[in-house]
């Protein structure tokens, strides 16, 4: 039995907006974002090996090695939260693990439904790392400037703390990681742009205007699709004992309408 998965991949720079845009997006997908850097700072804040591992990377700007990411991501997608798909948050990130992540999507019989790259020039990107503020908990995204905490320092999700991400506080290393990413991750961008999955939206809008022009990217007709099997649902129920004919006339609608 294949049961329908939906894999998405949300790419752009540091800064570009993925983990704000991904956390938004999971409720309307109904599948969990897979941030591979949440996960080694998951790791990191447990004292895990693989958060040790990845600490000596994440500091310096450089990318932890594919096996051990590659490993980290096939565990995450075994659990039974992911079980319809996932949005990758900075995943993948070079050419080998764009391969490996179609391989493991084989086994599935399934693959990418988009790649979603969100555009920003360097300056702009510069801004919002040096202004983000991360919860200490949950991982939730905020911005000095752009989208404060309603309480300064405290989370507004689970009132954990706010503080600056360690790798967001060294201009060095996000120099480094802005070079990493248009070296490497650009040749990915362009791996998924000939598999025709690729969807270009403008990063330098509002979240909220951001947020609409992925969903109205990522699936025009399935959305409406989804709304349409969604909502006539209760509609017909709770009115079909009443009236006998429209039903049937739905349903018919239904019917045109998936073909
Ligand atoms: P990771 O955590 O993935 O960091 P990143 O790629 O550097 O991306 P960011 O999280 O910095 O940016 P984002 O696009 O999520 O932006 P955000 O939504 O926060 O990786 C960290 C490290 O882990 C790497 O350097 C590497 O060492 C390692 N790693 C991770 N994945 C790996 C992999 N696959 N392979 C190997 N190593 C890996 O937004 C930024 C700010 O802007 C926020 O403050 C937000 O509030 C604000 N903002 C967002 N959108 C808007 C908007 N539209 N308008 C105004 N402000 C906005
Ligand atoms: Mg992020
Ligand atoms: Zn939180």
């Amino acid at each position: 039995m294949a049961a329908k998965r939906t894999y998405l991949i949300l790419f752009g720079a540091q800064g570009s907006g993925k983990g704000t845009q991904a956390r938004m997006l999971q409720e309307w997908l109904g599948v969990p974002q897979v941030a591979t850097g949440d996960l080694f700072r998951a790791n990191l804040g447990q004292g895990t090996e693989l958060g040790k591992l990845a600490r000596s990377y994440m500091d310096r700007g450089e990318l932890v090695p594919d096996s051990v990411t590659v490993a980290m991501v096939e565990d995450r997608l075994s659990q039974p939260d992911a079980a319809k798909g996932a949005i990758f948050d900075g995943f993948p990130r070079n050419l080998a693990q764009a391969e490996a992540l179609d391989a493991m999507l084989a086994k599935w019989n399934t693959g990418i439904k988009a790649a979603v790259y969100i555009q920003l020039d360097r300056d702009q990107l510069m801004k919002r790392i040096t202004g983000r503020r991360t919860c200490k908990n949950c991982q939730a995204v905020y911005h000095v400037e752009f989208n404060p905490p309603k309480v300064d320092g405290v989370c507004d999700a689970c009132g954990g703390e706010v503080v600056q991400r360690a790798d967001d506080a060294d201009e060095v290393a996000v120099a480094r990681r802005l070079d990493i990413y248009f070296e490497q991750t650009t040749p990915v961008i362009d791996y998924y742009r000939g598999k025709k999955l690729l969807k270009e939206v403008d990063g330098s809008l509002s979240i909220e205007t951001v947020q609409q022009a992925m969903r109205a990217a990522i699936k025009p007709k399935p959305a409406r699709k989804a709304k349409l099997a969604a909502m006539p649902v209760k509609k017909v129920t709770k009115k079909a004992p009443v009236k006998k004919a429209k039903p049937v006339k739905k349903a018919a609608t239904q019917k045109a309408t998936r073909k």
